[in-house]
């Protein structure tokens, strides 16, 4: 997809913020600081449409952002991030809980994982609850200019390993860097459109 219109929507903490266009959403999961909102912005070729940081913690609420006017990437705040209280903890993990499970526009859950290393127990747990309401997944092994390429495979199979990752599921070697993946990871989301 050649992407010519990307706009923020809205950055909502409960459902009665949700947009009620009924478009689809390609959702994003993943450890703090992993690149999920660096994801968005090299998909859409737009350097600050999402906002990104060195800091974890940066995505704090789910940020809606429509595109070609014909879906919605949401961007969803990264969890593993160990700066955080614990009732913070737990307002994060409810909202996510409840937009996960009852989001029914919810179309495809892109599950970013760093892939110059194994999958982490969140990692594993966020791709196991994705399995269990059945969410059909998109794995992105992100940040794969940070390692050469003859150790792909190797990375790959323990990713896939580490997840337990079920075939019928669809995985992408992507770098915001530089823009490894994105043809690819284009066509799977096209496919769930
Ligand atoms: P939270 O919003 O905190 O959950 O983080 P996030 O997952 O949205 O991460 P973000 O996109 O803000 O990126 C975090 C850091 O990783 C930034 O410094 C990015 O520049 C860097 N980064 C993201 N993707 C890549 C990549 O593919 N390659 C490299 N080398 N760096 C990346
Ligand atoms: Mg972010």
């Amino acid at each position: 997809m050649k992407v010519n219109q990307a706009e923020f929507i809205i950055s909502a903490v409960s459902p009665e913020q949700y947009p009620n266009t009924g478009f689809p959403e390609i959702a994003l999961a993943g450890r703090s600081n992993v690149g999920k909102s660096s994801f968005i912005n090299k998909m859409v070729n737009r350097k600050k449409l999402a906002r990104t940081s060195s800091k974890p913690g940066k995505t704090q609420t789910l940020n809606y952002y429509l595109i070609e006017n014909q879906f919605y990437f949401v961007d969803v705040p990264g969890y593993g991030y160990a700066k955080v209280s614990k009732t913070e903890r737990a307002k994060w993990g409810e909202m996510l809980e409840t937009y996960f499970t009852q989001r029914e526009t919810l179309t495809l859950a892109l599950s970013v994982v760093d892939f110059r290393h194994p999958p982490t127990q969140d990692d594993i747990q966020m791709y196991e609850f994705f399995k269990y309401y059945q969410i059909p997944v998109l794995v992105v092994a992100t940040k794969a200019d940070k390692i050469p390429k003859s150790k792909w495979n190797k990375h790959e199979s323990i990713t896939k390993k580490t997840l337990d990752f079920d075939k019928e599921d669809q995985f992408v070697i992507f770098s915001a860097e530089t823009g490894e993946g994105i043809d690819e990871a284009w066509k799977v989301i096209e496919s769930f459109l």
